[in-house]
């Protein structure tokens, strides 16, 4: 089968078709045929700073959808044939994924396989943020960092479902702005001037909930502008800077708490609890109208351009590879 493989850490150059020997579903996995295989933000980081990369080659990859192709050992529920939705820790940027049972899914009736691949990752990590370590409530005000991304345009859509009264975005262009307002926004700031912004649109209170993945400096910003007993969520450090560290100072005048979250974490240590919050999220979409727009597809072979777009902060919503 052809996959990317990556052997040494750099620019998306690094990314290589090679042929291997598809995987054979080891006790309690299922392999899969990919039809497509979605790209997130923490594939660039493996790729260029080896962001949870254990050993080298490496291959890429955290969720595809397609058709079971094999069930190993003690698998109960999956058929061949069947069209799921799969998360994994690596390797989903190939024609066959072998990936535990307990992070595939079905495919909700009515859903395409295209829709299907950008739901594993992004929709239940949005899901999680705001209403597991969040604790969003009715009439909460909610501002999100990466407005426009593959997060953001979910994370504001269900923010709004949620009983926000107020959901703010911040993004790095007045094109992501646009597209961030179609997706749950009532107001979308630049990243230059956010902190005042959301001052001067809370009436200098601050937000109850903060969700932010670029981390140093506007992490720092962040938790600036999040008001009494409001809970800042740390998910990522897109801006590759410092990690950040707080204490009393910080927390204590206005009870702020300030938690993290790692979907990669979750799936190896808890998949039962990231297969409970997938299915709520899965709901937003089949039920609640919640979309994640594919802005652009690639082959498989073109990988290193789909790379290239994500990391020049251009992109909108969802990039896929077609396999
Ligand atoms: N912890 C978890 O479980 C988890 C799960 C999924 C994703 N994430 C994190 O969530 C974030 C979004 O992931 P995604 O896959 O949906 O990607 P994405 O949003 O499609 O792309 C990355 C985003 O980072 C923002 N960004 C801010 N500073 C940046 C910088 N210095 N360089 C590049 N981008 C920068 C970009 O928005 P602007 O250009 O508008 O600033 C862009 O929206 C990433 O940080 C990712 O690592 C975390």
């Amino acid at each position: 089968m052809r996959a990317i493989v990556i052997e040494e850490f750099g620019g998306p150059e690094v990314l290589t078709v090679v042929d291997i020997p598809a995987p054979e579903p080891g006790p309690g996995e299922v392999t899969v045929d990919v039809a497509f295989a979605g790209l997130n933000f923490a594939d660039v980081k493996a790729r260029s700073e080896g962001y949870r990369v254990e050993s080298l080659p490496f291959l890429p990859g955290l969720e595809v959808s397609g058709t079971i192709r094999a069930v190993g050992a003690g698998v109960e529920g999956f058929t061949p044939g069947q069209e799921v939705a799969a998360f994994l820790n690596g390797g989903g940027y190939a024609e066959v994924v072998a990936a535990p049972a307990a992070t595939v899914f079905t495919v909700p009736e009515g859903l395409s396989l295209r829709t299907g691949a950008t739901l594993p990752s992004v929709l239940p990590t949005a899901y999680g943020l705001l209403h597991e370590v969040g604790r969003l409530r009715e009439g909460d005000t909610v501002l999100i960092q990466g407005a426009a991304g593959g997060v953001g345009t979910v994370a504001g859509q269900l923010a709004r479902m949620g009983g926000a009264s107020a959901v703010y975005g911040v993004v790095s262009s007045l094109d992501k702005a646009e597209h961030a307002l179609k997706s749950g926004y009532d107001q979308v700031f630049l990243a230059d001037t956010f902190d005042a912004d959301v001052r001067g649109a809370t009436g200098g209170k601050g937000v109850d909930i903060a969700l932010d993945p670029v981390g140093g400096e506007t992490f720092r910003r962040t938790l600036s502008v999040v008001g009494r007993f409001g809970r800042l969520v740390s998910f990522g450090n897109a801006g590759s800077e410092e990690p950040w560290s707080i204490g009393p100072a910080e927390t204590y005048p206005l009870a702020i708490s300030v938690a993290g979250f790692s979907i990669l974490n979750m799936a190896a240590a808890d998949p039962q609890r990231l297969r409970e919050i997938a299915t709520a999220a899965f709901r937003t979409v089949t039920d609640g109208g919640v979309e994640l727009p594919v802005s652009a597809e690639f082959a498989l072979e073109d990988a290193a351009e789909a790379h290239r777009l994500l990391e020049s902060r251009t992109s909108t919503g969802k990039l896929l590879l077609r396999i």
